[in-house]
C-alpha cells in the first residue's frame, strides 16, 4: 500500500510499514529523527494530501486542542483569545486531514477540549494495551478502518505524563519517576502502537468496515460521513 504517515518526525510508524513491504513515507515540517531521510517528506503535509495515497495515518499537533491545555485557555474566568485562535487553527488543520481525499484515514490525538467541537472519535486506546507499562489516553478517528485490537495487555502501568489533575487521589498506582522528557520525546508514537497500526490497518479486514443496512460503515457513521462523501 502507498501510505502517508502525516506529522511524524520519529518515523516509528513509517519504519514498521516499510518492514511489512509497504511504500510508506513520513511527513513533517521537521527533519526526521528515525534515520531514513529517503522515506521522509520534510514539508507542510497539506501540500501532499493528493499524491495518490491508499492510507493516511496522522498525528497532528495537539498543544492547543488538547484538554490537558484547558487551564491555559481559561485564565481568570476569561478565554485567552490568542490561545483560542491557535486552537481554531489547529482544528482547521485537523479537519483538513480528516476530510482528505484518501480512502482510509486514521487520526490520533489526545482528548480535545469540548470548546472546539471536534467530530466524535471512533476509539480510545492506551499504551498498556500494546505492551507498554504506561497509560496515556489516546483517541482515534477512523475512516474505513477497523478499530485497533490490543496486542499485549499490561496490567501494572503508570501514567506516562505527570498528572496535574489529582491523579494521586484517583488512585494512580505508581510514583511518577523517570517522568518524561521533553515535549518532542513525549509525542513520539509508542513502538507497540506503531506496530499494531501498521499490521492491522494494512490487512484485508472486514470488521469495522462492513456496511450496515443503510450502506454506511459504522466508523463513518460516527464521524457523520455519508456514502457520497467516500
Ligand atoms: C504531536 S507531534 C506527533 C509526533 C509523532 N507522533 C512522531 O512520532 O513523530 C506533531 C507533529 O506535527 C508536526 N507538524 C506540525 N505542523 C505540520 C504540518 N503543517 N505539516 C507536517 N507536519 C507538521 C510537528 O512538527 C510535530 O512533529
Amino acid at each position: 500500500m502507498k501510505v502517508l504517515v502525516a506529522c511524524e518526525e520519529s518515523q516509528r510508524v513509517c519504519i514498521e510499514l516499510r518492514k511489512l513491504g509497504h511504500d510508506a513515507y513520513s511527513c513533517d515540517i521537521l527533519p526526521c529523527s528515525g534515520g531514513h531521510p529517503e522515506w521522509h517528506i520534510q514539508d507542510d503535509v497539506l501540500k501532499h494530501l493528493n499524491d495518490g495515497w491508499d492510507l493516511m495515518i496522522a498525528h497532528p499537533p495537539c498543544t492547543y486542542l488538547s484538554r490537558a491545555g484547558a487551564r491555559w485557555l481559561h485564565q481568570g474566568g476569561k478565554i485567552n483569545q490568542e490561545r483560542y485562535a491557535k486552537g481554531l487553527e489547529a482544528k482547521d488543520f485537523f479537519l483538513k486531514l480528516l476530510s482528505a481525499n484518501i480512502l482510509k484515514i486514521a487520526i490520533e490525538n489526545p482528548t480535545p477540549l469540548k470548546t472546539y467541537l471536534l467530530p466524535k472519535h471512533t476509539q480510545v486506546i492506551q499504551p498498556y494495551m500494546f505492551g507498554h507499562r504506561f497509560s496515556k489516553k489516546t483517541l482515534l478517528w477512523l475512516k474505513n478502518l477497523p478499530e485497533l485490537k490490543a496486542t499485549d495487555l499490561i496490567k501494572d502501568y503508570s501514567p506516562f505524563l505527570p498528572s496535574n489533575t489529582g491523579g494521586k487521589k484517583r488512585g494512580q498506582k505508581f510514583k511518577i519517576k523517570d517522568v518524561v522528557r521533553d515535549q518532542k520525546e513525549a509525542s513520539k508514537t509508542f513502538q507497540g502502537i506503531a506496530q499494531a497500526m501498521s499490521k492491522q490497518w494494512t490487512m484485508e479486514v472486514k470488521s469495522g468496515c462492513d456496511a450496515n443496512d443503510d450502506g454506511i460503515p459504522p466508523n463513518n457513521k460516527l464521524l457523520g460521513i455519508l456514502p457520497n462523501e467516500l
